[in-house]
């Protein structure tokens, strides 16, 4: 009987268990990542399995993302239309562009369906207009080709920096808590691909992120070696400083 009943017990805790943990933690971001790349050297490291080109308009850095923390693909039933986005697609594709061989509405779509119905958890962010146009923002505001260009810190095939040098350059205007992201090319060359910023669901920077799950290719840059900050190559995306 002791048997049956624990046995009970359990059918029941089976029963009454979600089948993911998933929905109930959807909302409980704290932090979130703007994510921002640099048309440089985003096709240098990328897998041959996509297409990469960088249009002659990219010189400065682009979005790639705004994304809570520690969340991913929320409501796969909420679809984004080219209508949801009213007027902002021109500017979305000057600042937000897809390098790969997808379409750029197709690029938003996915990280739309990915990160934006979680950011949407959170009233600011509570449609796709409000989700991109908040990127738009976030982008002026986290200004990073300001932050070089006050440091004089230019793209270049044959000048690098030390780490050191690149964060003192954004830390004014990012922050303590920003990432810089570097690719290895093919001549072992470190160089800066990506930089991500820690906000608050009210944008402010300097959330403390709990966890540090990452599933980019990129890596931390590493100090002991210094960084390149390629010029966009419209013609050798994948190998711009031979
Ligand atoms: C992108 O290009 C690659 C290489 O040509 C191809 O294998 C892949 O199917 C393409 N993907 C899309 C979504 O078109
Ligand atoms: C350094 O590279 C830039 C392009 O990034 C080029 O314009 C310049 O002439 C180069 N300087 C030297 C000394 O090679
Ligand atoms: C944003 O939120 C954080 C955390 O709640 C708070 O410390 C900070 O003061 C807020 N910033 C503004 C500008 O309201």
């Amino acid at each position: 009987m002791g048997t049956a009943t624990a046995l009970g017990f359990l059918g029941l805790f089976l029963l009454a268990r979600p089948k993911t943990t998933e929905p109930i933690r959807f909302c409980h971001w704290e932090c979130m990542k703007f994510v921002q790349m640099w048309p440089g050297s985003f096709c240098v490291a990328l897998a041959q399995r996509f297409e990469c080109g960088v249009s002659e308009s990219a010189d400065s850095w682009t979005i790639h993302g705004l994304w809570p923390n520690d969340v991913m693909n929320c409501c796969s039933c909420w679809h984004l239309f080219p209508s949801d986005l009213l007027d902002l697609p021109s500017e979305l594709t000057q600042h937000w562009p897809s390098f790969i061989n997808i379409s750029n509405f197709d690029f938003w779509e996915k990280e739309w369906h990915k990160h934006g119905t979680c950011a949407a958890c959170t009233e600011a962010l509570s449609s796709p207009s409000k989700y991109f146009g908040a990127a738009l923002q976030l982008r002026t505001i986290y200004n990073i080709d300001k932050a070089f260009q006050r440091a004089a810190i230019t793209p270049s095939c044959n000048h690098s920096y030390q780490l050191s040098t690149l964060h003192a350059a954004v830390r004014p205007i990012l922050g303590e808590r920003h990432d810089l992201q570097c690719v290895t090319d093919s001549q072992g060359r470190q160089v800066l691909v990506q930089v991500k910023v820690s906000l608050f669901s009210n944008f402010s920077s300097g959330c403390a992120a709990t966890s540090t799950k990452d599933l980019s290719p990129y890596r931390p840059c590493e100090s002991q070696q210094r960084v390149f900050y390629f010029p966009p190559n419209q013609q050798h995306p994948r190998d711009p400083c031979p």
